[in-house]
């Protein structure tokens, strides 16, 4: 069956990098001179996704004006001649059929994928994170969209984290079958040393089936007391495997300060208009 709608949770609150997250959604950060989540919105689009949901919760309406028309501005633009702008921003409205739900209370990730299930219906789906911009040749949701047609079985896109750092994640109990691939029968969200399975850890993208959505109905809260997506796909990787692919792509976290200005920096040498200026600039910074 083929893949065309996508989940983007975008409901957690943004602890880690607040101030700027009291009132403004993290999602909504513009990197460069555009929104995370328009990049995440982007790749999904790129990689055939035709109906997008994207989860928010109180404070958040601004992602929904963000992907709604601006008759004012756009008829501002038109009289001002900024007909390079307005061809920027017209198309974002119209990329795909985008919708929005609530996550009334913030009780995890695997909460927010719950929200999902009316409109997910019986059909597998992609889920991407809406604070990890993932910037790739080849979208890295189109990756796992090719595995999970390959393989039949859930996917999640994977890379390897410094040993240190990975008790703040998940880590995956893998088997290699080829290339970039390889089976996963078993995963644990935050472990602790002892329950380290490998330095493979779940980044940002995965493809679910939707039995996903009865296995956390039954799912309980975990680490840090919220309903982990993580133990749900922990169920699905013990009973059928999962796919793990070693996705060919630099992700960004832009749930964390260093990750935002590591996006900024990155993006702002690439940007066609300000990038060369912005190089000569760092350049000047750094020699003191
Ligand atoms: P994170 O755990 O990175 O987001 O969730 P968080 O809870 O906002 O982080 P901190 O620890 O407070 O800084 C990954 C993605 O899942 C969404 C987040 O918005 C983020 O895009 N999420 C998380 C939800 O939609 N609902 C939740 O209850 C939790």
């Amino acid at each position: 069956m083929k893949i065309t709608k996508a989940v983007i949770p975008a409901a957690g609150l943004g602890t880690r990098v607040l101030p700027a997250t009291k009132a403004m959604p993290k999602e909504m950060y513009p990197i460069v001179d555009k929104p995370a989540i328009q990049y995440i919105v982007e790749e999904a689009v790129k990689s055939g996704i035709t109906d997008i949901l994207i989860i928010t919760n109180r404070g958040k309406s601004v992602i929904e004006d963000h992907f709604d028309r601006n008759p004012e501005l756009e008829n501002a633009l038109e009289k001002s001649d900024k007909k390079e702008i307005l061809n920027a921003i017209k198309p974002i409205s119209s990329m795909a059929n985008i919708y929005f739900v609530r996550q009334k209370e913030t009780k995890g990730l695997g909460h927010a994928i719950q929200c999902a299930r009316s409109f997910v219906g019986n059909e597998p789906f992609a889920v991407l994170y809406g604070d990890d911009v993932i910037v790739s040749e080849e979208p890295v949701c189109l990756q796992l969209i090719k595995a999970y047609e390959k393989f039949g079985l859930g996917v999640v896109g994977a890379k390897e984290v410094p040993e240190k750092d990975i008790g703040k994640y998940g880590s995956l109990k893998l088997r290699h079958i080829e290339n970039n691939h390889y089976m996963c029968t078993d995963m644990v969200e935050k472990p602790t040393p002892d329950k380290v399975m490998s330095l493979f850890s779940i980044l940002g993208r995965c493809v679910l089936p939707p039995e996903i959505f009865d296995i956390l109905d039954a799912t309980l809260p975990g680490a840090g007391n919220e309903i982990q997506l993580t133990d749900a796909m922990k169920i699905l990787a013990q009973k059928n495997g999962m796919i793990a692919v070693d996705f060919v792509g630099k992700r960004y976290d832009i749930g964390n300060k260093l990750g935002i200005v590591k996006a900024t920096v990155e993006m702002a040498l690439q940007h066609p208009e300000i990038g060369s200026e912005f190089k000569k600039y760092l350049e000047n910074e750094l020699e003191f």
